[in-house]
């Protein structure tokens, strides 16, 4: 688990005390697989108006997702993407994250 441990530190001050475990990875792979996979891929990668997620750092991925669901507009396709994020709590996306960098390049 080094790499869950670098990419927690990586989130830590942003997601307050939250820690990293496998479990948690486990459950971002479940949320990711049901709720993004449709629109960003089974490997992130993205497709078309889609954006990849692969190799993006944490702090990004996490921002955004935060930025998405406190109703900020970024792209033309905000709308597809906002009602995602909406459902989200702060464990949620710092599991997805951790999911995402841990399991794609
Ligand atoms: C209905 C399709 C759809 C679903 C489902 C979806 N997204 Fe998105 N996502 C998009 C689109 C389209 C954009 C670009 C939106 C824009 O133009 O601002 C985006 C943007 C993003 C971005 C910002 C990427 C960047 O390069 O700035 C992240 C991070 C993201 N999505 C993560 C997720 C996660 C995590 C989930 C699951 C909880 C999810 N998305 C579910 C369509 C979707």
């Amino acid at each position: 688990m080094k790499i869950a441990s670098l990419v927690t530190t990586a989130l830590v001050g942003m997601l307050s005390t939250f820690q990293a475990t496998a479990q948690d990875i486990t459950a971002g792979e479940a949320l990711y697989k049901k709720t993004c996979r449709g629109c960003h891929g089974p490997t992130a990668k993205g497709l078309a108006s889609y954006p990849g997620l692969a190799g993006q750092p944490p702090e990004y991925l996490a921002d955004r997702l935060e930025r998405y669901r406190a109703g900020e507009k970024f792209g033309p396709n905000t709308p597809l993407m906002a009602p995602n994020a909406k459902k989200l709590s702060d464990a949620d996306i710092a599991n997805i994250v951790n999911y995402i960098v841990t399991s794609f390049e």
